[in-house]
């Protein structure tokens, strides 16, 4: 067999662990060929290709980033482009392809599927964990320690200096990774996308911490959280999905929250770092069985499904199960981390 491997959407750590592991799956087990198409869904639509060998990917499991690049590019938003896609894959003698992403590249991949008969296996990534039918993607572990691990440095600046640190983390529309950093790094509020801010709410709270001896606050954002239905945009600009690019609301939160508690604020954006640098070992053993997991689903032929894991173990859903529908903060884990807000 001869398979094709992208990645697109947003990068995240873990991508290079499983394009290392669905080639030396693929290669040395099943003796297959493996074919990257570079920078997401624009290899194929430009034919922009790298071949694959085990040897060039033996030493990539700690390596950040993405070999093959990635881009938002989306078929469905170019003239013929479903079309080129699957002319790409005729003409590099692919007999299936395996992508990796999240919402939008899956849900192409499952379009692509459906509408085109695509031979398609699908491996769920993104460090917002906000895909259905996996308890966990890789990449999240990863960015979760890296907010625990900021928030951690923030404590000992803001309490230095009495003053109340707001922490803006991503999280378009889940707030898995504010709930999880802020859990981990012992924030006093977090907020997040699923629940409007109550700007009087955290403010009693934080005052309440303050008059209880604490002499300073953080506070975890998640980008995506509103005051009520507004929305802070960055940018009116929608990418090739429909996004428009969030950031703002720590700023914002942080002017507010001065303003109304007296208590000096600073605003601080954790951005890209959360995306950038080595996986964690458990985002490297989650991407290792993932990718294995894929190779095994193409050379069985078992097309149009999406690996996930499940109760620990790996198992295999429809692609639809992962994409039909975002996975939201569940309530009560936010539950959880409001025992500790004052
Ligand atoms: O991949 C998900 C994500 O990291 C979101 O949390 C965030 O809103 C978005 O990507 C940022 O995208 P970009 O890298 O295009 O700015």
């Amino acid at each position: 067999m001869r398979i094709g491997i992208l990645t697109g959407g947003g990068d995240c750590p873990g991508l290079n662990a499983v394009i290392r592991a669905v080639v030396r799956r693929s290669v040395r087990d099943y003796n297959h060929e493996v074919l990257g198409f570079l920078e997401g869904w624009k290899g194929p639509i430009e034919g922009k290709t790298m071949p694959l060998t085990v040897e060039g990917t033996a030493d990539l499991i700690q390596q950040g980033g993405t070999i093959l690049k990635t881009s938002r590019t989306n078929p469905f938003k170019k003239e013929g482009g479903p079309g080129r896609v699957m002319e790409s894959m005729k003409s590099n003698k692919l007999d299936a392809l395996i992508a990796v992403g999240g919402e939008d590249t899956c849900g192409v991949a499952h379009k692509l599927n459906k509408e085109f008969g695509l031979n398609v296996v699908c491996v769920p990534k993104t460090i917002d964990n906000d895909l259905s039918a996996t308890d966990f993607t890789f990449g999240f572990d990863t960015a979760v320690s890296i907010v625990s691990e900021c928030i951690d440095r923030l404590h000992t600046t803001a309490e230095s200096h009495n003053r109340v640190l707001v922490c803006e983390v991503m999280g378009r529309h889940a707030g898995w990774i504010a709930a999880y950093g802020g859990i981990a790094g012992g924030a006093h509020y977090i907020l997040v996308p699923e629940i409007a801010i109550d700007l009087q709410q955290v403010v009693d709270s934080l005052k309440r911490g303050h008059a209880a001896g604490r002499n300073y606050s953080i506070v975890v954002v998640a980008e995506g959280a509103k005051f009520l239905d507004e929305e802070v945009l960055k940018s009116q600009a929608l990418d090739a999905f429909g996004h428009v690019q969030l950031g703002g609301i720590g700023e914002r939160l942080a002017k507010l929250l001065e303003k109304e508690t007296g208590f000096e604020t600073r605003a601080v954006v954790l951005g890209h770092i959360q995306r950038g640098g080595s996986p964690t070992a458990f985002d490297r053993v989650l991407s290792t069985r993932f990718g294995v997991a894929a190779a095994d689903l193409v050379h069985e032929g078992k097309f149009g499904r999406m690996v996930a894991l499940s109760g620990g173990k790996i198992v295999d859903v429809p692609i639809e199960a992962g994409v039909g529908q975002l996975k939201t903060l569940d309530p009560d884990f936010y539950k959880l981390a409001g025992v500790f807000f004052d």
